[in-house]
């Protein structure tokens, strides 16, 4: 081996190495890869050169040049691995795809839903009711003219069918039931629950109730009310008064003052409406929260009751109105609006 030719295999070596690691990619890599290595690649020709030495010669560089490749070989593969691990991590963060926060497509908020304030009041209502022992009992929303009047003391013709302006319907019912109808009050679960359940009785019935009559801020045709009805022997008045002021007084958190006038329905004798004295800061004023009774001797006989053993009072108010008094809502027609606006603060 001459000094030159280690000399030349040395530059060769520094060469390559260089261009190695210059090698920006694995594109540019396999090309430094094809001017080495290649058919007619610098250390390809060097091996090519051994064929035509001397045993002498090949002794003394054969080594040399297998050194030269496995040079080449190492360097080579140590860098492609750089390389590659380079190239996989750039692609990844290319398209790394944030899946907890991406400006593209932004998870979507969770939206709850809220609960109606008719629920919400009808679940307290329902609650203070049932610690004072009463159930809670249902009907159906249509009725026949024989439970929503009939049965409530109000035959046909009876000029009080027409304070309560009625949705009928085009059905025929036998002669006993008369029409279908959409019910104007709650009351008919009082005969429902009496000839269900007999006396002594103590249930409220809230329920959905429909008035065929012109919408405005303080009427609709449907509204929600609440029928309450005890049945018992001895009962009286005092016992209705009793009853509704401490409700009243756990429903509106406060001690509310209330006062009995005569009121007509036909259903109950004597008959009553009953105020509150309703206070808002300075301001305070009457209003009318419901009508009652005792439950008229007629109406019992109807659920099957004999009027000389027992006796009962009857309630009936409009949830509704009870919901627009404390929630100071002023527009009745909201209620059944869904208005998510409106809904979304209760
Ligand atoms: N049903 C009556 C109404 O809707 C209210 C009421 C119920 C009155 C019970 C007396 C007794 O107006």
């Amino acid at each position: 081996m001459t000094p030159h030719q280690d000399s030349n295999f040395k530059q060769i070596e520094q060469a390559f190495i260089a261009a190695i690691k210059d090698s920006a990619d694995t594109t540019a890599l396999k090309e430094v890869e094809v001017k080495y290595l290649g058919r007619s690649g610098q250390i390809t020709e060097l091996l090519k050169t051994l064929k035509e030495m001397s045993p002498e010669e090949k002794r003394s560089q054969g080594q040399q040049i297998q050194n030269l490749k496995t040079s080449f070989t190492t360097a080579y593969e140590l860098r492609e691995r750089t390389l590659l691990r380079e190239e996989i991590e750039t692609k990844l963060r290319a398209e790394f795809f944030d899946l907890t926060y991406s400006e593209i497509a932004p998870a979507r908020p969770l939206d709850h839903g809220s609960k109606h304030p008719l629920s919400i009041l009808q679940k307290e209502v329902e609650e203070i009711f049932a610690e004072m022992g009463f159930e809670i009992a249902d009907g159906p929303e249509v009725e026949s003219e024989y439970y929503n009047f009939e049965a409530l003391n109000i035959p046909s013709p009876h000029p009080a069918r027409h304070t309560q302006d009625t949705f009928f319907l085009d059905h025929p019912t036998d002669p006993k039931h008369g029409h279908l109808l959409l019910r104007t009050h709650t009351s008919p679960v009082q005969i429902r629950t009496m000839e269900k359940y007999g006396a002594p009785l103590r249930v409220i019935t809230p329920g959905r109730v429909f008035r065929y009559e012109a919408t405005d801020a303080t009427h609709d045709s449907t509204f929600n009310q609440v029928e309450g009805l005890l049945i018992d022997e001895g009962v009286g008045l005092a016992h209705l008064k009793g009853i509704m002021s401490e409700f009243l007084k756990r429903f509106f958190h406060d001690e509310i003052t209330v006062r009995f006038r005569p009121g007509y329905f036909p259903f109950v004798e004597p008959g009553i409406e009953m105020d509150m004295l309703w206070k808002r800061g300075k301001e305070q004023k009457w209003l009318e929260v419901m009508g009652a009774g005792m439950v008229h001797p007629n109406v019992l006989r109807a659920g099957g009751l004999d009027p000389e053993q027992y006796q009962g009072w009857a309630f009936g108010f409009g949830l509704t109105r009870m919901a627009l008094l404390r929630y100071a809502i002023d527009d009745i027609r909201l209620i059944h609006s869904n208005d998510l606006r409106f809904l979304k603060q209760f």
